[in-house]
């Protein structure tokens, strides 16, 4: 029973070990492209991940806190885009909104967590939540979490 629980109790930390590895790496690499591109946009990402460590300390502990914490450091990683070379003077506000915004900011977090070698179920997971964070209408728990934490 006692080594029961110490199990348990290291794989708790083995998880919380390298989720901390991992957000350290991503908000590196999301701090480089935002500060590139649309600086206001990383402090807004900051924000957004404040509030859902806040959420995320009210939740079930079964709950998927990996999918969460990417999601909020890359729902918005699509206004980066738009900054490149290829698409400035070539995209109006609308478009730039929905094409850019989620569209291709799912793909664009995509390949990020691929790089750094995550899982592809919660890359999917992320991706998903990217393509669709500014749909209210959408059942889903973790994207009304994410949304929730997006209200800054
Ligand atoms: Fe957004
Ligand atoms: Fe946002």
């Amino acid at each position: 029973m006692k080594s029961d629980l110490k199990a348990k109790r290291n794989n708790w930390c083995e998880k919380t070990v390298k989720l901390a590895q991992i957000e350290e790496e991503l908000h590196r690499r999301v701090k480089e492209i935002f500060l590139k591109t649309v600086p206001r946009y990383y402090e807004h990402t900051l924000k957004v991940v404040a509030n859902i460590k806040n959420i995320m300390k009210e939740i079930d502990a079964s709950e998927d806190r990996t999918v969460l914490l990417l999601a909020a450091y890359l729902h918005d990683i699509g206004y980066s885009v738009a900054y490149r070379g290829d698409y400035v003077g070539n995209i109006g506000p609308q478009a730039l909104r929905t094409r850019l915004h989620s569209d291709v900011g799912a793909k664009f977090a995509e390949g990020i967590l691929k790089s750094m070698g995550i899982e592809p179920e919660i890359i999917k997971k992320v991706s998903y939540l990217v393509s669709v964070h500014h749909q209210q209408d959408i059942e889903d728990r973790y994207l009304k979490i994410l949304l929730q934490a997006d209200k800054v």
